[in-house]
């Protein structure tokens, strides 16, 4: 499996499955990483692990078409047959969308379909959980289409709400469990043990 991640910030779940590939238990070859921001942590640990890197954002291409068929260039040019967006913070174009069409996974820190679609990212998701009254909180891996958080889900992972728990608390115990999950569910689609 040819791997291109799609990461806008921090980069930490891409981090964790260019660490698994790094260690066989993905088998899987991060290729390039595409990211909308110029100043994204994920440039510099895709760097270390001497991946492509591209920023490619609304600046650089300014005409939606135009930016949509740059990043779709970067992807089949780097051979790339599975899209992972690990943090990515745009939605897909329709090119690469036909392009990849069930081969591009999302990662979302919330047990999809709830808690889920635009404005719902970071500390958001995690607020929204905690003042629902919800127990119990997870991690989404879910196919890609036009609409944020929306495609078929492929796995999910439950995580413990506690009754005194902060967002902030919260976030972290569920980013610990990303960073096993993901890993995790992307050898289970390389070994088709999880259908696209
Ligand atoms: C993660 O919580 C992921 O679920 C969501 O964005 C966050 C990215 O964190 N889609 P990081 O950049 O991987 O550290």
């Amino acid at each position: 499996m040819n791997l291109g991640l799609l990461a806008s910030r921090r980069g930490s779940n891409m981090q964790s499955v260019l660490d698994a590939c790094d260690a066989g238990t993905l088998p899987a070859t991060p290729r390039v990483l595409i990211t909308n921001n110029p100043s994204a942590e994920a440039i510099q640990r895709a760097q270390r692990a001497g991946m492509a890197t591209h920023v490619l954002n609304s600046a650089t291409h300014e005409d939606p078409d135009a930016l949509d068929s740059a990043i779709h260039s970067a992807l089949t040019d780097a051979h790339c047959n599975l899209i992972v967006l690990a943090g990515y913070m745009k939605l897909i174009g329709p090119r690469v969308l036909r392009e990849f069409r069930n081969r591009i996974v999302n990662i979302h820190p919330a047990l999809l379909p709830r808690f889920g679609g635009k404005g719902m990212y970071g500390i958001h998701v995690h607020r929204a959980v905690i003042a629902s009254g919800a127990r119990v909180s997870g991690v989404s891996v879910h196919l890609v289409d036009e609409e944020y958080d929306h495609g078929r889900i492929l796995a999910q992972a439950e995580v413990p709400v506690y009754p005194n728990d902060t967002p902030e608390a919260l976030a972290e115990r569920v980013l610990r469990k990303e960073h096993e999950f993901l890993p995790a569910v992307l050898a289970q689609i390389a070994k088709n043990q999880i259908a696209l």
